[in-house]
């Protein structure tokens, strides 16, 4: 529960990163004070001044790993720290299947030194950045917070573990409260264009790839498959802008303040958006080409994942705003001013 100070003071660990940054801007603008701590493996340090810049407020930074016992101490021993909100870690696909050892390692020993140095200080309130990846196969959409967990590679398996270690850490103090949010696809960029998501090299993942190739740093856009059931035969996912993301991690700090026990909350829009769709919109909004050409499936891809959102409205009272043709504007936007 929130103590009675005026100012809640919020850790973020990795809150240089993509959807970190974007929620270090929505406390600031809400008046929280903000710890945040980076290592800058996946984000670059210009987003600091960045977040000032935008909120022209300013916070705490510490350049550090979480999975450092003593960083971890200092830091809250130096400050009151209400709740953290644990965006720290290794997130992509391709790459834990290379490297399962990094994931497992990274992944879980910055949870539970964080989870161990929350405990020696008496923080009891935590928002994990959990993911869609936890759920099982499903043909059926939309997926409720209620459907079978199951992973199919080593990043999507540490968050499904990570969610259990919360589960059991909660159930062992009845004074946490942990909210871990689901997320489905998060895109676009800050309105302002000073923050965005700017993977290292190759993309992996469609709308950064979109935004190179219609900024002319690759030639074409490939469409992994356009042979599945869905109306044009190209994957359907569950894109939500990165702003209503980063709004809905507030939502979350006032839920978890005001309860005890864990939850499990998707964070989507609950609506499909095809690859073509995408193109489309993307063309539409910036009247630029987006060139593309069909191949093959990419092994491991989903002919449809969206989200019921019912229970983040129930709960959380939250309902993304952002339109597809606001993320293609944003991600163009971001992308012209800061994608090599
Ligand atoms: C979206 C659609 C592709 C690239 C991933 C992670 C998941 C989560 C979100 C963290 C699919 C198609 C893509 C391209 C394409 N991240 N595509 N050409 O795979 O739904 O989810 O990001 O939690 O964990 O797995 O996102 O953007 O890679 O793909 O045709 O060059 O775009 O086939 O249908 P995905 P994605």
């Amino acid at each position: 529960m929130l103590n009675l100070r005026q100012k809640p003071c919020i850790l973020v660990t990795g809150g240089a990163g993509f959807i970190g940054s974007h929620t270090v801007c929505e406390l600031l603008d809400h008046d929280y004070d903000v710890v945040m701590i980076d290592d800058f493996y996946n984000a670059k340090p210009e987003v600091l001044d960045a977040i000032r810049t935008i909120t022209k407020k300013d916070f705490v930074f510490e350049e550090g790993d979480c999975a450092d016992r003593d960083f971890m101490d200092r830091i809250f021993r130096e400050h009151t720290i209400d709740a953290v909100i644990h965006f720290a870690g290794y997130k992509a696909v391709g790459e834990s299947v290379a490297k399962p050892l990094m994931y497992y390692r990274n992944n879980l020993d910055t949870t539970l030194t964080l989870l161990e140095t929350m405990k020696k200080h008496g923080c009891h309130n935590l928002v994990f950045s959990s993911s869609a990846t936890v759920y099982a196969y499903s043909e059926k959409m939309p997926l409720y917070e209620s459907n079978p967990l199951g992973t199919t590679n080593p990043y999507g398996e540490t968050k499904r573990m990570i969610e259990r270690i919360l589960t059991d850490v909660s159930h062992a103090d009845p004074e946490d409260s942990f909210i871990c949010l689901r997320y489905f696809n998060p895109v676009g960029a800050h309105p302002s264009g000073l923050i965005g998501e700017d993977p290292n090299g190759i993309p992996n993942n469609l709308m950064p790839f979109i935004v190179k190739v219609a900024t002319g740093k690759i030639a074409k856009l490939r469409v992994f498959g356009n042979d599945y059931d869905t109306p044009d035969g190209t994957g359907m996912r569950d894109y939500i802008h990165v702003v209503d993301l980063a709004k809905a991690h507030l939502l979350a700090l006032n839920y978890a303040f005001k309860r005890t026990g864990i939850d499990y909350i998707n964070v989507g829009t609950g609506n499909g958006t095809s690859v073509l769709e995408m193109v489309e919109s993307f063309r539409r909004v910036n009247h630029v080409d987006v060139p593309y050409e069909i191949v093959g499936r990419r092994p491991g891809d989903l002919a449809k994942v969206w989200a019921d959102t019912s229970y983040a409205k129930k709960t959380l009272g939250f309902t993304a705003e952002k339109t597809i043709d606001d993320m293609c504007r944003d991600a163009y936007n971001y992308g012209v001013k800061h994608m090599k």
